[in-house]
Order: C-alpha cells, then structure tokens, then sequence
C-alpha cells in the first residue's frame, strides 16, 4: 500500500492485498442502500446482499487497522443497527454511537423529515487507543453563560450528538460539485484531529469526493483513499492537488493561515454565541484562544482571536458561520411579492378555496404543499 495515494478499484479485493496493521484510523461512509444515484456503484441491493457486503468490507476494514487504531462508520438509519452487530461480531470496541444532526435535510410530506446520519465510532482495543481530547475542547456553558473560571481552561469534550457540521449544500463553496454525498471538511478534521496523530496514516475505502483525504493532507496526516469510479478518484486527486499540508502553517504579517481561520470559525460554531455577546465575554474568549492555540499548534492570544473575528465579521460577504437566531430580523421582498399568492395557498388549504364549480374542487394537504 502506498501512502498519499487515491486507488480507484474495490477496496474489499483492494485491501486484501495490503498487510494487516498497516493504517492508524478508518473512516468510512459506504453507499447507504437507500437508491442513491452513483456513476458506478448501485445502490439497491437485496437487504441481506447488502448486509453480506457490509459484513466483507468492514472485515476488510478490520485486517489493515492496527492493534491501537480507530474505525469510524458513517451510515443511514436504515442499516446502522446491522452495522453494529457486525462491529461486534468482528470484535470491534464500541466507544461512541454518534448522532451527526444536520440542517438543510430533504423535506418529507408522509414521514418525518430525515436529518441525522449515524457515526460508530469503534477501537480495535477497549484500551490502548488514541483519543486527543485536547484538540476538540470548546467553551461551555460554564465560560459562555457563567464565566467560570474554574472550569477546564480548554473547555469541554463535545457530546456525542453533532450538530455544529452544516450538510455541504450547492451554494457552499466548500463544494466540490462532483459527488452528491460530499461530506463536510470540518467534520473528519474533528474526527482525524480525535483518533490520530500527525505523520499516522488515514484510509477512506470509500473516498467519494475526497472530503477525508482532504482533511488528513491539511492536518499532517498520510492519506490512502480508495473508489470504484475512476472519474471519483481522478476529481479527488485534483482537489487533493489544491491542498497543502498546514500543519506547520503560521501566521505572518497579519494574515492567518487558512487553516487556522477555518479552525477559528469551527470553534465558533461549536460555542454557539453569537459575536456581539462573545466579544465582550473575556473568559469564553480566552477558552477559544488556548483551544485554537492547542488545534493548531501556534500560541493565539485573546487580543488576536477578537482582532481575527472582527476582521472576518468585516468582510462582504462575512465568512462568519450563522448561529441559529443570530440574524436580525429585516422584510425581504418576496414575503411582499409572494404575500398574495401565499394567502390564496393557505386559504386553500382551510377548505374555502374555489368552488366545486370551478372543476377543481378543494384542494387536498397533498396537492397544496
Ligand atoms: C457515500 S459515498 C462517499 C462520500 C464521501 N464520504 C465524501 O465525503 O465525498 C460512497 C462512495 O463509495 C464508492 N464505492 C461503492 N462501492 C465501493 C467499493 N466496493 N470500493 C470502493 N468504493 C466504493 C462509491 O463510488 C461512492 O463514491
């Protein structure tokens, strides 16, 4: 196996070939069998084919991860139970049943609408693992509401349900816009800054649009990538192309690194106070400073993290991450434009639409929303 490379094949024949023990953490986010359109892969299979395939994979998976190393499954509701038996069936550790609770899900007319995806987050070993709590501490409510300076200086360990990974929508210039599944960036770095170490060796066996080879190449990881589309590993070679290793990336004259930046607007989701109520809160400030300055290796102080906020709040358009609620409240033109046509919809709706006459009839919930 050769590090820094992206194979296009199947990594069930792909990672046979491979010795045993030879990568520190997996993560993988296999086809969900839910009928998802790829250009090579079909994605609805019999439920037991699927569940055999999953059980080949994960096998795979298990063989090439050493004795200390993480494996981490993204996977839908649909199979997540299976998923976990299997885990157990091969030994594995479950440490976290993650939740990743995400916006922007599909609307639903006939079920409730689907907005979490599952992560295990498994260990080959029960003990000897290696979890750098140090690089995901954020402020909690003890520095944010009460300034409690008796609380961790670096702040808490997130909880097990995620909800600071916006999904990667079309208008985000995150997008690479090759791949439909595209993961967010922000969330394997917490997962590869957690379960690795820089230099150690990260494999997706279903790399999809690059979001992990990604992620590892910026923080100092080695990267292996695996998928079955060659166009998947040609586009993920050239995004992989536009990023550099960061790692050792410090500020000069005035200008943070991009990845440091990035790291300052993750933590600003996770804290979850908007700006106007964190500048003016010294301690919270002063947890974000010591925990930036742990993820990216260069000491911040509080005076730079408020001048980098206040910097990027500046720009137009801002970058800064928006909170639930933090937008003030001003009238867009189309709650004017559309108000007319809006009114009629609901009116319909109430069963006092047209007259049977008019042919239509009232309307029924399904036809109207
Ligand atoms: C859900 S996507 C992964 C998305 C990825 N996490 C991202 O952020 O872009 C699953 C990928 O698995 C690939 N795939 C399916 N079967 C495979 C196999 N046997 N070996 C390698 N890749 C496979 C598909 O082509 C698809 O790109």
């Amino acid at each position: 196996m050769r590090h820094n490379t992206i194979y296009c094949g199947d990594s069930i024949e792909l990672l046979k070939s491979w010795s045993a023990g030879c990568v520190d953490l997996v993560f993988a986010d296999p086809p969900f069998n839910i009928g998802y359109v790829y250009d090579k892969y079909h994605d609805d299979r019999p439920d037991e084919e699927y569940v055999g395939w999953s059980r080949q994979w994960m096998a795979a998976c298990r063989r090439v991860l050493k004795a200390d190393g993480s494996f981490y499954i993204a996977i839908g509701a649909e199979f997540v139970a299976d998923l976990r038996i299997i885990g157990r069936e091969l030994g594995l550790h479950l440490r976290n049943w993650i939740i990743w609770r995400y916006t922007f899900g599909q609307n639903m007319r006939n079920k409730f609408c689907r907005a979490h995806t599952h992560i295990l987050y498994f260990t080959q070993d029960p003990q000897r693992f290696t979890f750098n709590d140090r690089l995901l501490r954020f402020p909690s409510a003890r520095h944010t509401e009460y300034q409690d300076l008796r609380a961790h200086p670096l702040g808490r360990v997130p909880d097990d349900v995620w909800d600071e990974f916006p999904r990667v929508c079309g208008t985000f210039k995150e997008r690479a816009g090759f791949h439909g599944c595209q993961m967010p960036a922000a969330l394997l770095q917490r997962i590869i800054l957690a379960s690795s170490n820089p230099g150690e060796i990260v494999l997706d066996p279903f790399v999809g649009s690059g979001t992990t080879v990604v992620a590892a190449k910026r923080v100092g990881r080695k990267y292996v990538g695996v998928d079955l589309s060659p166009d998947y590993a040609k586009h993920t070679e050239e995004r992989l192309a536009g990023v550099a290793d960061e790692s050792a990336a410090r500020p000069g004259a005035g200008a943070w690194p991009a990845l440091h930046e990035d790291m300052l607007l993750q933590l600003y989701r996770e804290t979850k106070v908007a700006l106007h109520n964190l500048l003016p809160n010294e301690v919270a400030l002063r947890v974000i400073a010591a925990s930036l300055s742990e993820r990216t290796g260069h000491g911040y102080e509080v005076a730079d993290v408020r001048a980098e906020f206040a910097r990027l709040a500046a720009l137009a358009p801002s970058p800064m991450p928006k909170l639930p609620n933090d937008t003030p409240f001003a009238a867009r033109h189309h709650a004017t434009t559309e108000g007319k046509r809006y009114d009629r919809k609901v009116q319909r709706y109430r069963g006092r639409g047209k007259p049977a006459a008019s042919g239509q009839g009232e309307l029924s919930l399904r036809q109207v929303v």
